[in-house]
């Protein structure tokens, strides 16, 4: 097995203690694993653990030796060990923590390194919910996002200090899977905001019923995995699926095309690639009775309005984003795409049949075709649609290649 040599810096936090079995996990995953402690980290586990696990000295301190488990530090080990990874991850990532990489603070070995440090960052916060929910902590997460690091949001639970909410640590193994990705994977999407819509809407007919379709996001869900794989921030605008979300991407819940409007409208400017999978339904009822239709003897009509056609208006207000559609067809696939193509104004538009047995709408496997301004049709054969998403990302950076050399 490769071995990986990572730093686990490790906050005062009281998730601190979970940062030892992620240490275990990232070596069972074929890392060698350098333990740096800050001091309010002490407070909550000996360094002595982390010594014990990983066969390592823990570093603890900017300057001078403190025992014989802890370590050093020599004026320029921050620089050695910085070098001498592939990954910084910090886990449980404090509020102080944050703060500190997000301003440039160095004030200690692990924001020390942190700046010295020039490979990927994987930051794993975990606090109180108020503290992960303010404004504060929330702007410094932003600017940690835009500076390109991996940001593994809390999970939601009950927290030690009684309440419930988000905050908690990811489980250690989810973290150590992530962290293998990272360090496994191409990471040519690392600067990338990329939104993706996934699954379909639900249009309210009464209080308790809805118009729908039979797509289950996971065209959507996958490409979302692959770009996030590869590096980029993934800001997921889904309608109701049964799917997990991958690892490390923003969701963003919907459940009627005006909201999936407005949530697109709203991430459009952060965004480098917009990629509109999700099957947005083409009419709603623009007066939903506020009770239950009783059911009668009578015929009864329903007045359908049209949907906002968000390709559309994405397309109308884009500015060098790259736009790339759906198109999921019954005939005429490629005629139909290129169409679409022009009237949106996309950059690339994914046509399927989906009247094809074994492909298409809640199946795991795709066969596409891709359709650009200027290149003739690229047909991609019947793959898993993780497969094909890798597939469509590559070829969407070569689009934007010959748009912008
Ligand atoms: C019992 C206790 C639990 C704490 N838990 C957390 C926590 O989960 N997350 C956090 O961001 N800060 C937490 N803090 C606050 C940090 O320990 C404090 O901000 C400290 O300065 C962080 O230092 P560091 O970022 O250098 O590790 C906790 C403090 C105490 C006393």
């Amino acid at each position: 097995m490769a071995s990986h040599p990572v730093i686990l810096g490790v906050g005062g936090g009281i998730a601190a203690y979970k940062a030892a079995e992620l240490a275990r996990a990232l070596m069972e995953r074929g890392c060698t694993v350098q333990p740096v402690m800050t001091d309010a980290a002490r407070e909550f586990i000996q360094p002595l653990t982390f010594a014990a696990l990983t066969g390592q000295k823990v570093i603890t301190g900017l300057f001078g030796v403190r025992t014989s488990d802890e370590v050093l530090a020599s004026s320029i080990d921050h620089i050695r060990v910085a070098q001498e990874n592939a990954l910084l991850i910090v886990a449980p990532a404090t509020a102080d923590l944050l703060a500190k990489f997000a301003s440039g603070l160095a004030g200690d070995f692990l924001s020390t390194l942190y700046l010295a440090f020039e490979g990927p960052v994987l930051l794993c916060p975990a606090m109180n919910t108020a503290m992960w929910n303010h404004p504060a902590t929330q702007a410094n997460v932003e600017i940690l996002r835009k500076r390109g690091h991996h940001i593994l949001p809390p999970d939601s639970g009950p927290l030690a200090c009684g309440t419930v909410g988000a905050g908690r640590l990811p489980d250690p193994p989810r973290i150590a899977d992530f962290a293998i990705r990272l360090l496994t994977q191409k990471h040519d999407l690392d600067c990338e905001t990329i939104l993706i819509t996934a699954g379909p809407t639900r249009e309210l007919l009464d209080p308790v019923r809805f118009i729908s379709n039979r797509s289950s996001g996971k065209m959507g869900y996958a490409m979302a995995e692959a770009a996030a794989t590869r590096g980029a921030r993934v800001i997921l605008v889904s309608g109701p699926v049964q799917l997990t979300p991958p690892e490390g991407v923003e969701v963003v819940p919907v459940q009627t095309a005006v909201e999936m409007r407005d949530a697109v409208l709203a991430h459009l400017d952060a965004a480098t690639v917009i990629i509109k999978t999700a099957a947005v339904a083409d009419y709603y009822v623009a007066a939903v009775p506020t009770h239950k239709v009783k059911k009668t003897a009578m015929r009864f009509s329903l007045e359908l309005e049209p949907t906002p056609d968000i390709l559309a208006e994405v397309g109308r207000r884009k500015k060098d984003q790259l736009l790339i559609g759906f198109a999921a067809e019954t005939e005429n696939v490629v005629a139909e795409a290129r169409r679409k193509l022009l009237a949106k104004n996309c950059d690339m538009v994914v046509a399927n049949n989906v009247s094809a047995d074994g492909t298409g709408f809640e199946s795991d496997d795709n066969e596409v075709v891709l359709v650009t301004r200027d290149a003739s049709p690229i047909a991609l054969p019947r793959a898993s649609k993780r497969a094909l998403a890798d597939q469509i990302l590559d070829q969407a950076l070569q689009v934007r290649l010959s748009l912008h050399p």
